[in-house]
């Protein structure tokens, strides 16, 4: 592992499919039973909020007692091999990466188990299904508390150490994602340009397969163990 120095990992929906957590675009993902339009807008929020956190409280629920799965664990045994030389990015709302004991994490989509005042921009914990009414422990005022969860047409967090990162990367490697949205599908072209070699590990290939260097198909499972595993005896 001697060869790299500076370690990206970018991680999607697919790296929790084994933990039992659905993904978006797949066979049976999310999108093919709710429109993104209807529960994962600002416009949504406002139009129906009701229906939007109903919408969140369900797939919190399904959080549950969801475990991390091998590759998560995998991950998190390559930072720890190697303090100080990886940064895992990831676009999953669930804390698995967490509680496989990865320190070094950006929630780029924010976390399912926090929630958010709109009002005063205060964060807590989500212990309890989010209502309308709820009345905000920081500010005091109501209507405003949402899933800390970034919508399309928001910004996703946390940018500018994304991108920092990203141009000084030596290896950029892609993780159960399939490269559909953006800015997370564009960070391969930008690890490129840093002149990092990129990796893909996922089920089959994504939309941005031609601008990796190397790609592994397989379950997360099998391929992200056996790829650290190389990294770390070569
Ligand atoms: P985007 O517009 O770049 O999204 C592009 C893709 O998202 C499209 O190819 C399509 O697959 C899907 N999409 C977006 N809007 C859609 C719509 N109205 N109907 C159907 N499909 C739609 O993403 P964005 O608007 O720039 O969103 C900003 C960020 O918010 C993105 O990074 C996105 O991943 C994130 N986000 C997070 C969640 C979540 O649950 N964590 C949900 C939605 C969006
Ligand atoms: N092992 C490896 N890869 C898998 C597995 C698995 N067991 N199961 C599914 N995959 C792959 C699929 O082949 C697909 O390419 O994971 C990818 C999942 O893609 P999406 O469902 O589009 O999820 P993701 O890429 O994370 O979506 C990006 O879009 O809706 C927004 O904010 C949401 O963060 C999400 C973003
Ligand atoms: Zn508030």
């Amino acid at each position: 592992m001697a060869l790299f120095e500076r370690i990206m990992i970018l991680t999607g929906a697919g790296l929790s499919a084994e933990s039992g957590l659905s993904t978006f675009r797949d066979k049976g993902g999310i999108w093919e039973k709710h429109r993104i339009e209807d529960v994962a807008t600002p416009e949504a929020f406002q139009r129906d909020p009701e229906r939007v956190l109903t919408f969140y409280n369900t797939r919190r629920g399904s959080h549950g007692d969801v475990q991390p799965n091998a590759a998560h664990r995998a991950l998190a045994r390559l930072e720890a091999e190697y303090p100080g030389k990886v940064l895992t990015v990831t676009q999953n709302v669930d804390p698995l990466h967490e509680m496989a004991g990865t320190k070094n994490l950006i929630h780029m989509h924010g976390e399912i188990a926090k929630s958010l005042c709109m009002h005063c921009g205060s964060r807590a914990p989500w212990e309890t299904d989010l209502a309308v009414d709820m009345v905000c422990a920081a500010c005091d005022m109501s209507g405003g508390i949402r899933p800390d969860v970034v919508w399309f047409g928001e910004m996703p967090y946390r940018m500018g150490e994304i991108y920092a990162a990203l141009a000084d990367c030596d290896l950029f490697i892609s993780i159960g994602t399939s490269g559909n949205v953006y800015p997370a599908a564009g960070f391969v072209a930008e690890a490129r340009s840093a002149g990092a070699h990129t990796v893909e590990l996922n089920l089959e290939p994504s939309s941005g397969i031609s601008m990796f260097d190397e790609a592994i198909h397989g379950k997360a499972t099998e391929v992200v163990p056996a790829y650290v595993e190389r990294l770390l005896t070569t």
